[in-house]
């Protein structure tokens, strides 16, 4: 092994005077674009573009390929890995109903791990020695990205040029005007940070740093405004089959279509906007404001109907595995054995799930109003026991409660004693 440069914090970050090729994660953004140039001349070392459609809306992913090669990339690898998302990365969160800190339903956490997987696929297929990400020093997706890398791609080095250069927003537009890279906007207007997939949207920076600013309209790009959206109900029903929701409205869809076209239907409701305070791995709290149509739709959906075919047991367990599913997925820890552990049981337990939830949504509501399932744990109207008491003698009730009340009333006993 070479020598390591004492100035490197970690192991896995490249030496610039050791980068040859690098495999840039391309987003055909500001910041990426200014990267893809940079990274040429204060590395000298070619460039490799990779952009990942997991996705996200209105993207044009021939544009973005030709803006990578205009600016010298020597390759631009465009994945559409939606199916995978859908299938490996969201299907396993709607099992575990996955949200975390009340209201994130973890898109891009989600997202972040795949992507960095197929950085180290292309990396290694295109004989990268270095991978590069647009991350910031401040946020959780550095993290996520580089836990990823330093796993499954351990030869592999990782440079942040975001995370060094000491470029603020200004100096980043004249840099970018200097090397004909275009930019949208004016200098003075920097936009929302906005990262997005089939699963959510998320905005950050601007007003949305202030806490006491409301949001403002024109950050919502996804999800109609509920005071906008139709004074007509809409019902919608979600299939489940084993905790896989494979029908909307009755229409069998493939998971990614399903996702898409719930997405439209919440939208069109306003269904999905969340304004969260979180809690970051990295210290900071931050606050979001989240578009989220298909999840707001398909995880209250799955809530449901698992909760009606589990046991009180099962249904007062699985909640806190389904925290710790959210937490470890949100820190960066998608590759941790704990996680796979977990998968196995939300797998037994939702070998139950099959069955139909429907919907009222309704100006940014979305509320469960049926449930239908052949395993619900429901002795309704049309069992034959539910007169009688059928499974149990009613009779017997009585001999219970003096069982199940007997510690209470004796510890209460001994409480009030003194009491005459
Ligand atoms: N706060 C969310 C998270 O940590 C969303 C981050 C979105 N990333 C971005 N670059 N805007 O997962």
């Amino acid at each position: 092994m070479a020598e390591s440069n004492p100035e490197l914090t970690a192991t896995y970050l490249a030496d610039p005077a050791e980068v040859h090729r690098v495999l840039l994660l391309y987003s055909g953004g500001l910041d990426t674009s200014v990267m893809l140039k940079w990274i040429q001349d204060e590395y000298g070392a070619e460039v490799v573009a990779l952009t990942v459609n997991l996705g996200q809306p209105g993207e044009d992913y021939d544009v973005v390929r030709g803006k990578a090669l205009q600016l010298g990339a020597i390759e631009c690898h465009v994945v559409d890995a939606r199916e995978e998302f859908a299938r490996a990365y969201v299907l396993p969160a709607i099992k575990a109903n996955a949200i975390y800190g009340l209201g994130y339903p973890l898109f891009t956490a989600l997202g972040r791990p795949l992507i960095a997987k197929l950085a180290v696929e292309y990396a290694r297929r295109t004989g990268c020695d270095t991978i590069a990400h647009g991350c910031t020093g401040k946020g959780n997706d550095q993290v996520r990205i580089e836990t990823t890398v330093a796993t499954l791609g351990p030869e592999l080095k990782v440079v942040a040029p975001v995370r060094e250069w000491r470029m603020g927003r200004e100096e980043e537009v004249a840099y970018a005007r200097e090397h004909g890279i275009p930019v949208k906007g004016g200098t003075e207007s920097a936009p929302y940070s906005i990262d997005d997939n089939l699963w959510g949207r998320s905005s950050e920076g601007r007003w949305i740093e202030d806490l006491d600013h409301a949001p403002e309209p024109d950050v919502f790009q996804l999800v109609t405004r509920p005071e906008e959206a139709p004074d007509e109900p809409q019902l919608v029903t979600v299939e489940f089959e084993h905790g896989v929701p494979v029908a909307l409205d009755g229409e069998r869809l493939g998971l990614v279509e399903l996702l898409e076209r719930a997405a439209d239907i919440g939208a069109r409701h306003g269904v999905g906007i969340v304004d969260h305070i979180e809690d970051r791995i990295v210290g900071l709290k931050v606050r979001d404001i989240y578009e989220i149509p298909a999840a707001a739709i398909v995880l209250p959906a799955h809530q449901e109907l698992e909760k009606l075919v589990g046991t009180i047991h099962q249904n007062q367990f699985k909640p806190a595995l389904d925290q710790k599913w959210a937490y470890l997925v949100y820190a960066g820890l998608w590759w941790e054995p704990l996680r796979t552990d977990l998968d196995a049981y939300m797998d037994v337990v939702n070998a139950q799930v099959t069955g139909t939830i429907g919907l009222k949504l309704y100006r940014g509501s979305a509320r469960v109003v049926t449930r239908e399932s052949p395993n619900a744990i429901y002795d309704g109207p049309l069992a034959s026991f539910s007169e009688s008491g059928g499974l149990f003698a009613q009779a017997a009730s009585p001999g219970f409660i003096e069982l199940w009340s007997l510690q209470s009333r004796m510890a209460w006993r001994v409480r009030h004693r003194d009491e005459g």
